[in-house]
This record gives structure tokens, C-alpha cells and sequence, in this order.
């Protein structure tokens, strides 16, 4: 028996997962305790800093993060979010060709199970906002129209809130829509804020330790699969909008910048009279195989 000592740790504790039943849960854990290990050795950690100390130590903070997350709540994703770990999953995940839209985080305010709704109804009916219509094709690296492509959409409100964070009994600023033979689609909403991520967790205590900003640039988000394709998760982001260059959770990406096109009141595309100006999205999304 090899007894430990501050050189013979690590490869001690390396060994000592060879034992695991799952080889690809072995390789994780090994891995991991090779970097936590680096990671300690490299910062010098100090005890209270790990152990005995107050909120922003290791152990008290993992503890807090923990109690804090729950099935509505998704505390340890957003640190995953804001450290870029999120994107780094996505990107390695999701390296689709050339040509075809690019993913970005899914955010944990998703709600499975939206409402399957005609294209055009109005999302934000009752709301506040400016109206805006997004509309564009659903189509293959060849250009052709995906018929039957299902858009699973939700955003925030003119406030920047989601429907999880406030905890209405109707589904608010989210649908399913389907494409028909003409692959094309057609989202009436109302124009997403830029918003802060929830700063009233542990991943807010650490972001007010730093002037890291923690605001995301406004965005709709999508979720969209057809038989036959890679589903699809991502957003459109408002070109121009603020925090476009500084997104908390490096969620940009130059080819989902969109142009909101500011209309005058009158005609939309849904073919009514708007009293109110109103905004104009056009974006073809392209899935690969
Ligand atoms: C979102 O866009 O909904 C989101 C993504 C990551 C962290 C927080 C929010
Ligand atoms: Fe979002």
C-alpha cells in the first residue's frame, strides 16, 4: 500500500478510479480529478478558501448553488452558461457544414410542450412591446423548402422576463408552429428586450465580485427539428443590439445577427393595419443531415 503525500496524490487518486464500472464515466472522472487536482496545486487553494470560509469559498458556494437549483430553477447551467462552458459544449456538439445555421445555447427558461399554433398567430397579443413579425423559410443546404419542420419558439417579455420567472398558469411568448409544403414560417410576437441573466442566485454573488456584464443582447429563441435533419437550437439576436458584443454567455454568432427592420404603421405581413410601427425579421434557417 502507497500512502499519500502531497506528490503522490494525484496519481494516487487516478488509480483509485480505474475501479469504475463505466469506462466512459472512468475516463470523465479521471480527467477530472487530474484538473481539479492541477487547478489546486496552481492556485495554491488555501483551506478557507476551499473549506472553512465564508459564502465565496468553494464548498459553501457549490452548497448554495445546489440548494438553490431545482426542475424550474437551473443554477449550476447558468454557471456553466456564464463560464462559457455551455457554448464550448455546443460548439463541440453541433459542428455542422458549411452553409448550414449555426446553434447556440438552449438558456434554461425552455418549456417543453408550448402550444401548437397556426403560423401568424399573435404571440404577444395583450402585451406590452413594439409588434415584430419574423418570417423566412425553413430549408436543406440545397436550398430546398422543409415541409413539416416543427419551430418551438420562446422569448422574453418587454421586460426582459421569461414565463418560468414569473410563474403564470398560461403559456406566455412561446409556440410551436409547422411549416407547411412551402417550408415557410411566420412568428407575430413582440420585439425581445436585451435582459439580465438572474442575479438573485449564487452565479449573481459571483458576478458582483467582477465587472463582468450580465446582460444578454435581445434574442428569440428556437428550436427547430424535421424528420430527417440535426435538430436545430439557437437564436436570433437584433443586430445592433446592446450587449451584441459583451452576451454573458458567449452565446453570438455573426450568422444569427438579424436585421430588425423598423416599419412605419400600416400594412403587415400578416396583411392587417398595424396603428403601430412595427419591426421586420426575415432569416432562412438551413438544417443538415
Ligand atoms: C437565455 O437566453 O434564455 C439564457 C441563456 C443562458 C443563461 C441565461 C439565459
Ligand atoms: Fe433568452
Amino acid at each position: 500500500m502507497q500512502y499519500a503525500t502531497e506528490e503522490n496524490l494525484t496519481d494516487l487518486a487516478l488509480k483509485r478510479w480505474e475501479a469504475c464500472h463505466s469506462p466512459r464515466l472512468r475516463e470523465i472522472m479521471q480527467s477530472l480529478v487530474k484538473h481539479v487536482h492541477e487547478f489546486v496545486r496552481e492556485v495554491d487553494l488555501k483551506e478557507d478558501e476551499w473549506l472553512t470560509g465564508e459564502w465565496l469559498t468553494g464548498m459553501n458556494w457549490l452548497a448554495k448553488t445546489g440548494q438553490l437549483s431545482s426542475d424550474k430553477r437551473h443554477e449550476f447551467i447558468l454557471l456553466s452558461d456564464v463560464l462559457g462552458v455551455s457554448m464550448l459544449v455546443d460548439g463541440i456538439n453541433h459542428r455542422f457544414p458549411t452553409g448550414a445555421t449555426p446553434s447556440t445555447v438552449m438558456g434554461p427558461f425552455h418549456i417543453k410542450d408550448s402550444p401548437e399554433l397556426p403560423m401568424g398567430t399573435d404571440l404577444g397579443a395583450g402585451l406590452a412591446g413594439t409588434p415584430c413579425f419574423v418570417l423566412g423559410m425553413i430549408r436543406d443546404l440545397n436550398g430546398k423548402p422543409i415541409a413539416g419542420a416543427k419551430l418551438d419558439v420562446w422569448q422574453a417579455d418587454a421586460y426582459g422576463m421569461y414565463e418560468s420567472q414569473l410563474g403564470g398558469t398560461e403559456p406566455l411568448l412561446r409556440a410551436i408552429f409547422r411549416t407547411g409544403p412551402d417550408g415557410k414560417y411566420l412568428i407575430r410576437t413582440i420585439a425581445p428586450p436585451g435582459y439580465s441573466i438572474p442575479m438573485d442566485g449564487t452565479v449573481g454573488d459571483l458576478m458582483r465580485a467582477t465587472d463582468i456584464s450580465h446582460f444578454r443582447p435581445a434574442h428569440i429563441h428556437f428550436y427547430i427539428s424535421a424528420p430527417g435533419y440535426q435538430p436545430l437550437i439557437t437564436h436570433l439576436f437584433k443586430k445592433d443590439a446592446r450587449y451584441i458584443d459583451s452576451d454573458v454567455v458567449f452565446g453570438v454568432k455573426e450568422q444569427l445577427i438579424a436585421e430588425f427592420k423598423q416599419q412605419p404603421s400600416g400594412k403587415t405581413p400578416t396583411g392587417e393595419d398595424s396603428s403601430k410601427p412595427f419591426y421586420v425579421v426575415n432569416y432562412d434557417f438551413t438544417l443538415s443531415k
